[in-house]
């Protein structure tokens, strides 16, 4: 069976010394367990140094939750993948849709993810519909779409490709997907990525312990992305427990 991942995206609701202590009550309840499961943490920008240090020794990995497009020059306020990189982290979420709705375009993101592919990082790609996408049917001609432009033109042999299906309509609202639908969104992804060369699916948006179960257990389901279940180092990982008793 393949590898699975539990992420979670800490947004911009903790500093730097919130994340470290979050991150340290991870490492410290994992400990050794779940190792066919893959943790990654990602602390906004300013506590990725903070987390890193908390995280020394331990496999939890690191990731960001952006970056920009270009390798360095004068962009102001703007953090490239090579400092990522610098700083430790090893998974960068790219076209979240809390970035998207900021107006970030396919191109963008497009050009974001041959960023972190050339300097050696895993994107974890966010893709997902609307509600009003969803109402109107459209939510595989959204997919398509936001799938086959992000990877146009990607080098993606011997690379690793997360791709999360993440319902709009599902994130930060307690409205979860049926896990059966993610699961056809899921392999719709994977027709649509199929050049992707170790490609895995994850699923996001309010996910909890409460409904982790119905995802765990499906071959189509490569692991989850989650925000507000993440902030809690127990929800946190009792997703993880939950993905280790169905590898
Ligand atoms: P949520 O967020 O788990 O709070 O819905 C998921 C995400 O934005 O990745």
């Amino acid at each position: 069976m393949s590898k699975k991942f539990v992420i979670g995206n800490w947004k911009m609701q903790l500093n730097a010394a919130e994340s470290a202590r979050l991150a340290s009550a991870v490492m410290g309840g994992l400990g050794k367990s779940a190792p066919g499961v893959e943790v990654v943490l990602c602390p906004s920008y300013p506590a990725l140094s903070a987390v890193r240090s908390a995280l020394r020794g331990s496999r939890v990995a690191l990731g960001a939750q952006d970056v920009f497009w270009e390798s360095a020059g004068a962009f102001t306020g703007e953090v490239g993948a090579s400092q990522l990189k610098e700083i430790g982290a090893r998974y960068v979420i790219v076209g979240h849709s809390e970035r998207r709705l900021l107006h970030e375009t396919d191109a963008e993101i497009n050009k974001k993810l041959r960023a972190v592919l050339t300097i050696g990082l895993t994107p974890i790609l966010c893709v997902g519909e609307t509600a009003a996408e969803r109402a109107a049917g459209r939510r595989n001609q959204i997919l398509r779409r936001q799938v086959s432009l992000a990877l146009r033109g990607q080098k993606l042999a011997g690379k690793k490709l997360l791709i999360a299906y993440e319902p709009v309509w599902a994130i930060g609202t307690g409205k979860v997907c049926a896990a059966s639908e993610a699961a056809k969104a899921h392999l719709f992804i994977r027709s649509v990525a199929q050049k992707a060369a170790s490609l895995y699916t994850l699923y996001g948006g309010s996910i909890e312990p409460k409904n982790i179960g119905g995802f765990a257990r499906l071959d189509e389901v490569d692991g989850v992305l989650a925000g507000g279940a993440s902030l809690d180092a127990e929800k946190f990982l009792s997703l993880v427990k939950a993905f280790d008793r169905e590898y």
